[in-house]
């Protein structure tokens, strides 16, 4: 690997900054001309392997008429983030829509597009959702398909408690409805943009998390992004190859 053009100080780092320089360094290490950068035809770039729509299938239409009920500046203007919850479940239609607003496809003559820009449109997010209080579903683990629009069983089961997932303590898990993990495919970022892939998809996390966030807020669903993840722990009970796919970011979403 070629050496960062900004070499790294020998001397030890005082005081705050000893805390992020291996950030700083990784952040300088990916800029261009600092890292091997794939050429095409990117042979190591893994199949898009998420499920199609079936034909005909318009699954934005039911997200579209639900979140048309509030303005997206009263969604951006109201949004904040709430850590205690009520007792009324989340709808399963209400759960199908903030994720179709997080991450769906909407129709377009290009083909494709969803409502999340990504890079080379290689949508190299994936969303599982703990779903332990949703009208309309059985309490599980589901992957949510975005181009259909859809939540499908996975065979990993829910924790005990939500919380075992978590690091951070504050959230009431234990009145959450749902929470949407956001995991991501650095293999597939990466077999195109090297180490800057890490920072796409980060990047592209974020896009999804504010629209789920706005979308929440739409529907009134309190709701908490959360950074505090035991991501080891999610690792192991989702079977992830973390060498692949990183635990990302989560948004739980509330009881009402
Ligand atoms: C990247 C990121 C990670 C966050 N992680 C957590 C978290 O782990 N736990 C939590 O309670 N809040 C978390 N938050 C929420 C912030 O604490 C919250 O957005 C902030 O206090 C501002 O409040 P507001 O969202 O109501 O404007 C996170 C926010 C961001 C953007």
């Amino acid at each position: 690997m070629p050496s960062p053009s900004a070499e790294p100080s020998e001397a030890p780092l005082d005081g705050e900054a000893r805390y992020y320089e291996t950030a700083v360094q990784f952040h300088q290490l990916c800029r261009f001309g600092n890292f091997v950068h794939p050429e095409p035809p990117y042979a190591g770039l893994p199949p898009d392997d998420q499920p199609q729509a079936a034909p005909g299938a318009a699954p934005w239409v039911e997200a579209q008429a639900l979140l048309g009920q509030r303005s997206l500046a009263d969604a951006l203007y109201q949004r904040r983030t709430r850590r205690d919850f009520g007792a009324l479940p989340l709808d399963v239609a209400d759960l199908r829509a903030i994720c179709s607003a997080a991450y769906g496809t909407r129709p377009d003559p290009d083909g494709e597009r969803r409502t999340v820009p990504s890079v080379s449109q290689l949508y190299p997010l994936r969303f599982t959702v703990m779903a332990p209080a949703v009208r309309g579903l059985d309490p599980a683990l589901y992957a949510f398909h975005a181009r259909r629009g859809a939540l499908e069983p996975l065979e990993a089961a829910l924790p005990r408690t939500l919380q075992s997932w978590f690091y951070t303590r504050h959230v009431d898990y234990g009145r959450a409805s749902a929470v949407v993990l956001l995991t991501g495919r650095v293999d597939r970022v990466g077999a195109m943009y090297g180490e800057r892939g890490y920072r796409y998809l980060l990047l592209e996390a974020g896009h999804a998390a504010q629209n789920l966030c706005l979308a929440a807020a739409a529907l009134y669903v309190p709701h908490v992004p959360v950074g505090g993840i035991e991501e080891e722990v999610v690792e192991k009970a989702l079977g992830l190859d973390p060498s692949r796919e990183l635990v990302l970011y989560a948004v739980a979403l509330g009881q009402r």
